[in-house]
Parts: structure tokens; C-alpha cells; sequence
């Protein structure tokens, strides 16, 4: 089956994603926790009418379910098996916001919470994991133009993108941006509290074997350390831009 051969390899199988059966483009931004990604992302896509994919939502949805149901989140055959008993749909709203369907439940407001922070990066190194992810985001990408962010986006599930964009942020800044979002969701952390929980996750992520954060081939850098969202989002579009001229 169709499906069963697109999991046995995280980077095989990238020909049936050609842009050539699209109208727009496949683009790809991938950085660190608190980078800005989601923000500019969705930006980015609204301004060019394509579909937004968050694929960190999917590794949220996935680890708050594991928590819930008590799944040892140390086992990589009990993940894997949960990924693949697990349906994730992810739904655009109007105000430009994601919804996160598991299993058809509603779980957007769940996923954020700091338990499913402190884990989402462990659940995130499991390979098997990854491909069932993969397959679902590459599914939901088919024909499509989009603009898809995460941490492999350029390297493994859209390695042939138009465009892809690695955002940086230095270490200081994201901690600072991840404080205040958590105070803007009602939660007050300890500055250091955050500071840990960020490099925490910032190791695993490029530490892992599977599908580490790195720059793809050919991404182009933007560091927004000293950027605000508007000028972020500006940058991606010059970007964007030269591409389709
Ligand atoms: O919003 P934030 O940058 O904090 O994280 P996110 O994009 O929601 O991703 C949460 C976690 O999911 C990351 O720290 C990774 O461990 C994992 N993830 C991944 O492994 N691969 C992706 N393509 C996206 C997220």
C-alpha cells in the first residue's frame, strides 16, 4: 500500500511531493523553541493565501495524549504504537488561530500546558513516531501550497521545498519571548524556570538522531534577535518573493 511505503523511510519517497503539482510553493521554516516560527509562519502563509501546517502541534497533540492515557513516555514501542493508533486533524480558523483534533476531540488548549512542554521533546525522539508524523504531514501537504514550520520540515518531510528558511533567535531573546508568552497565557514562571525548560529542549532537539533541528541544505538564514514579527515576516517575503520572480 501507498501508505506503507511512505513510512519506511523518514527522507525517502520526496519525489510525489514536487512542486511541479502545485501552483505555489512548498515552503519550509524550521528553527529553535520561541524562534518565532508559529507567528510569522501563519503570517507568512496568510499573506500568500496558502495553508499554514504547524507540524509541532502534532508532536503536542501526541504527547498530551501519552500523558493522559499514562503511556511510559520512556518506551519507544508504546509511543510509536499510540502514534499509530492516534488521529490528529488540525483545523484553520479565521483569526488565522490552528485547532488540534486527537482522536476528534478538541484539544488545542491542552497542548501548550508546561507538562506538555517539559515532554514533548523526549516523545519527539522516537523514529517510529517521527514516520507516522511524517506521513500524516506529507498527506496533508499533497497539492498543496504551503508554508509548514517545525524542525524538520526542510530537512526530512519537505526535502525538496521552494523555499526553507532556518529562524534563529539568540538564547537570551527566546527565553525572554517564551516568559512572556507564558505570562500572556496566565502562567508565571521563574525566568530560569523557562531558561532551563528552552535548553532543555533545545538539546534534545538538535541532539537526537532522528530528524535533528539542523539548517537544511540550501535553507537561508534569518536571524531576528533584534527583529520584531512584522520585519521577521518582511524578511521571509523578500525571500518568497525573488523565488517566484
Ligand atoms: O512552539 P515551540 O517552538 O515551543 O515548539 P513547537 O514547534 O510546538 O514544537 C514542540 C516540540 O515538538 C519541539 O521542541 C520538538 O521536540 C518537537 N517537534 C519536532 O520534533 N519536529 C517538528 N517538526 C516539530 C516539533
Amino acid at each position: 500500500m501507498e501508505q506503507g511505503n511512505k513510512t519506511k523511510s523518514l527522507s525517502g519517497n520526496s519525489k510525489q511531493f514536487s512542486p511541479l503539482s502545485r501552483k505555489g510553493l512548498v515552503i519550509a521554516i524550521d528553527g529553535p523553541a520561541a524562534s518565532g516560527k508559529s507567528t510569522t509562519a501563519r503570517l507568512l502563509a496568510k499573506r500568500l493565501g496558502y495553508l499554514y501546517l504547524d507540524t509541532g502541534t502534532m508532536y503536542r497533540a501526541l504527547t498530551w495524549k501519552a500523558l493522559r492515557d499514562k503511556v511510559d513516555i520512556k518506551n519507544p514501542k508504546a509511543l510509536s504504537e499510540l502514534a499509530r493508533s492516534t488521529r490528529i486533524s488540525l483545523k484553520p480558523k479565521s483569526d488565522l488561530s490552528i485547532r488540534v483534533y486527537l482522536d476528534d476531540k478538541d484539544v488545542t488548549s491542552f497542548i501548550r500546558s508546561p507538562k506538555v512542554n517539559k515532554y514533548v521533546s523526549l516523545v519527539s525522539t522516537v523514529k517510529e513516531l517521527r514516520e507516522v508524523m511524517v506521513v500524516q504531514q506529507r498527506e496533508i501537504a499533497r497539492c498543496r501550497s504551503l508554508v509548514a514550520e517545525g524542525r524538520d520540515t526542510g530537512t526530512v518531510v519537505f526535502p525538496r521545498a521552494d523555499v526553507k528558511i532556518f529562524l534563529q533567535a539568540s538564547f537570551e531573546e527566546r527565553a525572554k519571548r517564551r516568559w512572556k508568552e507564558n505570562k500572556e497565557r496566565g502562567l508565571s514562571l521563574a525566568t530560569e524556570e523557562v531558561e532551563a525548560e528552552l535548553a532543555n529542549r533545545d538539546r534534545i532537539d538538535s541532539q537526537r538522531k532522528t530528524s535533528p533541528l539542523k539548517r537544511a541544505k540550501g535553507a537561508i538564514v534569518i536571524d531576528n534577535t533584534h527583529l520584531d514579527i512584522l520585519q521577521t515576516v518582511e524578511r521571509m517575503w523578500e525571500i518568497v518573493e525573488k523565488k517566484m520572480t
